[in-house]
Order: C-alpha cells, then sequence, then structure tokens
C-alpha cells in the first residue's frame, strides 16, 4: 500500500530522522494529559499558533506533528454564551490551513470553513458571537481535499461552551478534578516513530483507520479520579473510527450531554457509540473506588464488509484485542485513595437542557451518500478512493449545492446505500426525528450536529445565521478521508 507520511511539500519536514533503526515502544499508563484551557471570555491572551512541534508519544522517539500551539493539537478554548469571542489564529505553516469552529453557531463569514483558508503567515481574528447551549464543541482544519491529513496530524483541539443562565446542572465540573476532556483518536507509526497516514486504496475507503488508541495525545492514558460522580466530556476526534465504549467490568453509566447540549435527562447506558466528529458527555460513578479500564469494540465499517476490508489489509488495521470480542483498551482509570468527588449522585433531571425544535418543515431536501466507483473502482483509483458523491455530486469549491432560507424549518432526509456515514451541518445544531422509517424521540439524541447515517435518516434543522456563496457552510461526511475525495456539499442561508 502506498503510505505516504504527508501530503506535497510537507512530506520531508514531517519524516522523522533517518533510521533509528529499531520500533519504538508504544507503551500506555502515562497520565491522561490535560490541555491548557484558554478562555476567550478575555481575560487571556488567544492567539493560537499553528505550527510544527515534536511530541512524544511513543518511549524513545519523538514524533514531528502539527498543532495549533506548541505541541500535537490545540488548547481547549472555552467561551460563554452571550460573549464574543475573538480567537485569533496564526499560521507559521508553509502550507494553508484553517480553523473550522465545529458545532458553533456563527455566520459563514466566519465558519473557518474551506473558503476561508488562512495563507503560510497570515493571522486570522474572528468575532464569534456565542449564542447557543452549554456543550463540548470543537475546531479543526479544514482545507478542501486536506482535512484528512491536517487533523491527523494534529490541527484540532476541543471548545467548551458555559451558558451563564443554566449553571452546571448539578454536573460534576471543575476541570481537571472530576471534569475531563477526552479526545479520542486512534494514531499508528513506523519502525521510526513517525506517524503513518494514507487516504489511498482501502484506506480510502473505508477511511484511515489504525491501530494506537490516543487520548488527550497519549497512548492508553490512565487518569486519577476522585470517590464520586466524574464527567467525561468524549470527543471522537479520529479520522474514521467508530468507538462502540464501554467500561470493562460492564458497569452502567450515565449520559447527560449529547454533541450540542444537555439532554432533558440523564440516560443510563453500557455502551455509547461516537462516530468520527460526535461528542458525548457522560457521568461514571467511582464511589465503589475500583480502578477499571474504558474499552470500545472494533469497527468495521466498510463498504466492502468488515471480513474483506481485513484481508484487503488496509484499515482493517485493529488495535490490539483486549478479549475474545476484540475489544480493546482506550484508557484506564485509578481512583484516588484521598480525593472525595463534589458531587455524589446525579440530578434527575438537567436544568438547560435545550427546547427541541417545533413547527412543521416547510421544505424536505434528500441527500443520498454514496461511496463510487465499486470496490474495484476505489481500489484502483488511487488518491481520492474512486469518488465520493453527495446525491451525485462531488465536492466542488465553486458549486453551490442547496440553499436555504434563515429561519425556517426543514426537514432533511439522507440515506446511504453501502456503509455508515457520520453526516455533519455546519451552522447549526438540529434534530434527529426518523431513523429507518420508524420515528424516534428526539429527546433521546439530544441536539445534534453529527448523525451516524446507516439506515434513512430524517432531521428537522433550522438555520439562525447566513452564509453567502463566497464563505458557504459545508455539509459532508466526517469520514475525513470522504470528506477530502468529494463527499462534501456547501449551501447558502440567506
Ligand atoms: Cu468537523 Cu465540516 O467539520
Ligand atoms: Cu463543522
Ligand atoms: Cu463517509
Amino acid at each position: 500500500m502506498n503510505r505516504r507520511s504527508f501530503l506535497g511539500t510537507s512530506v520531508a519536514m514531517l519524516a522523522a530522522p533517518a533510521a533509528v533503526g529499531r520500533a519504538h515502544a508504544a507503551e500506555g499508563g502515562r497520565p491522561l494529559p490535560l490541555p491548557q484551557v484558554i478562555d476567550l471570555d478575555g481575560s487571556d491572551a488567544s492567539e493560537l499558533v499553528a505550527g510544527r512541534a515534536s511530541h512524544d508519544f511513543l518511549s524513545g522517539a519523538s514524533t514531528q506533528v502539527l498543532g495549533f500551539d506548541g505541541g500535537y493539537m490545540g488548547p481547549i478554548l472555552r467561551a460563554k454564551r452571550g460573549q464574543t469571542a475573538r480567537p485569533k489564529v496564526r499560521n507559521t505553516l508553509s502550507f494553508p490551513i484553517s480553523s473550522h469552529w465545529h458545532g458553533l453557531h456563527v455566520p459563514g463569514s466566519v465558519d473557518g470553513g474551506p473558503q476561508l483558508f488562512i495563507p503560510p503567515g497570515e493571522t486570522w481574528a474572528p468575532e464569534l458571537e456565542i449564542d447557543q447551549p452549554a456543550a463540548t464543541y470543537w475546531y479543526h482544519s479544514h482545507i478542501h481535499r486536506q482535512t484528512g491529513p491536517q487533523v491527523y496530524y494534529g490541527l484540532a483541539g476541543m471548545m467548551l461552551i458555559d451558558d451563564p443562565d443554566a449553571p452546571g446542572a448539578g454536573l460534576p465540573s471543575s476541570y481537571g478534578t472530576d471534569d475531563f476532556p477526552l479526545a479520542v483518536q486512534d494514531r499508528g507509526f513506523d519502525q521510526n516513530g513517525a506517524l503513518n497516514y494514507s487516504s489511498s486504496g482501502p484506506d480510502g475507503m473505508t477511511g484511515f483507520r489504525t491501530d494506537q488508541i490516543v487520548v488527550n495525545g497519549a497512548i492508553r492514558p490512565l487518569a486519577e479520579v476522585p470517590k464520586g460522580m466524574v464527567r467525561l466530556r468524549i470527543l471522537n476526534a479520529s479520522n474514521a473510527r467508530i468507538y462502540d465504549f464501554k467500561f470493562e467490568d460492564g458497569r452502567t453509566f450515565h449520559q447527560v450531554a449529547s454533541d450540542a447540549g444537555l439532554l432533558p435527562a440523564p440516560a443510563p447506558r453500557q455502551t455509547l457509540q461516537l462516530a468520527p466528529g460526535e461528542r458525548a458527555e457522560v457521568v461514571v460513578d467511582f464511589s465503589d473506588a475500583k480502578p477499571v479500564r474504558l474499552l470500545s469494540a472494533p469497527d468495521t465499517n466498510s463498504p466492502m464488509g468488515g471480513i474483506m476490508s481485513f484481508m484487503m489489509g488496509g484499515s482493517g488495521n485493529q488495535p490490539a484485542a483486549v478479549n475474545r470480542r476484540d475489544e480493546f483498551e482506550v484508557m484506564s482509570f485509578e481512583v484516588s485513595a484521598t480525593k472525595t468527588g463534589a458531587v455524589q449522585s446525579l440530578p434527575a433531571t438537567l436544568a438547560g437542557a435545550p427546547r427541541l425544535l417545533t413547527g412543521e418543515p416547510v421544505r424536505k431536501r434528500r441527500l443520498d451518500l454514496s461511496v463510487h466507483g465499486g470496490m474495484m473502482g476505489g481500489m484502483m483509483g488511487g488518491g481520492g478512493g474512486g469518488g465520493m458523491t453527495i446525491s451525485g455530486q462531488s465536492m466542488d469549491l465553486n458549486v453551490i449545492n442547496q440553499e436555504a432560507q434563515i429561519g425556517q424549518t426543514e426537514l432533511w432526509e439522507i440515506t446511504s446505500a453501502s456503509m455508515a456515514h457520520p453526516f455533519h451541518i455546519h451552522g447549526t445544531s438540529f434534530q434527529v426525528v426518523n431513523v429507518g422509517g420508524k420515528a424516534v424521540d428526539p429527546a433521546t439524541f439530544g441536539l445534534k450536529d453529527v448523525v451516524l447515517v446507516r439506515e434513512p435518516t430524517q432531521v428537522l434543522i433550522q438555520f439562525n445565521k447566513k452564509a453567502d456563496k463566497r464563505t458557504p457552510y459545508m455539509y459532508h461526511c466526517h469520514i475525513l478521508e470522504h470528506e477530502d475525495a468529494g463527499m462534501m456539499g456547501q449551501f447558502t442561508v440567506a
């Protein structure tokens, strides 16, 4: 397979120094890194510097990466509803990048999509009026055909929005004490410790999946938590891997928020599926003081079927199994002997859960996600994985695919024939109302901005910010290799 370190001019600069000569150990168990938090209320310097860095994923080798502030990935940006946030992004790299605020309800002119690229040497200083529910969001580069490698090497970070009118809801909320961000990714390394990346052949078809699980930039880390209730804000920041999380001891935990806001009440779960781009906040009860590992089931999503993709040797590349079900370790938790958490019981309902959309849709749009060229086309077609389309159209920066009106409720029906795709829409949040022809209770999904589409999925959606044709919004598959190969479209809101 054609495995490349990076695209174009950046290849040489990111490759590891010449032959170190042995494989470096990918060891887990280091303490969970806690990204620095930058408050966008004006009290902290808010310049993000996109550049190259080296990062110690492995013992005995350092890995060349990209990041938004001198390391791998970027700081956590924190903003309050009602504020104007003024992040600045300086691009010190030799190629264009962007900073898309994934999940933010901001106009197309500051959304950070592919039309808003930041040329090398330039600084972008958008004003973001924060007006949406408290939740866990993120930001990442979004350059046409380069989003996959740029995010893979590290151009991504998390963003938290708080709502002063709906403070806390009785949930654990001290950052790094009983409230932890977890950006979960899979990353692969060559024998020199350099990151592997490929978007061709089977890797393009399934999306790039590989074998080491990294949380906040550390391989299978260990978090020390207090005795009591602990909130985990989980972001699937992987390029393509879908996780089915569970605790090794099968314990029940509670989901309290989805992509774009709190659920009306904590929802008990033993497993949690998160596709790329999705977030969930969960509360886990550690009052039994027992250590436990967080596991995930393997991802077999593929247009060729799971078995075929293993045989083709592409992204069948799975993390080491810890049991006969091929589940693998994501990270582990150890309970402090001395610290007791501030929250010992879960509220029955969650104050501040967002209102759901009401009103009859005035328009219906149908979008069909398609992996083209069949299996052979995809495998032989090189780079792009054979071409990916939405309703027969492949992403073209010069084409506006849809036009929407501000304030109107619409029904979007998204379908996929061959595999599941995490479908994402910019500029707003939506409600899932029907899956596979069956009505669902939108409250169980909460407000979303990514939905994994396997069966025909209907969402109710309304846009409240504008996007003109110079800086339109995007909708796309959040498997980044699919997005880069064309499974994306542009729309305006007037
Ligand atoms: Cu998270 Cu259009 O992206
Ligand atoms: Cu987005
Ligand atoms: Cu896809």
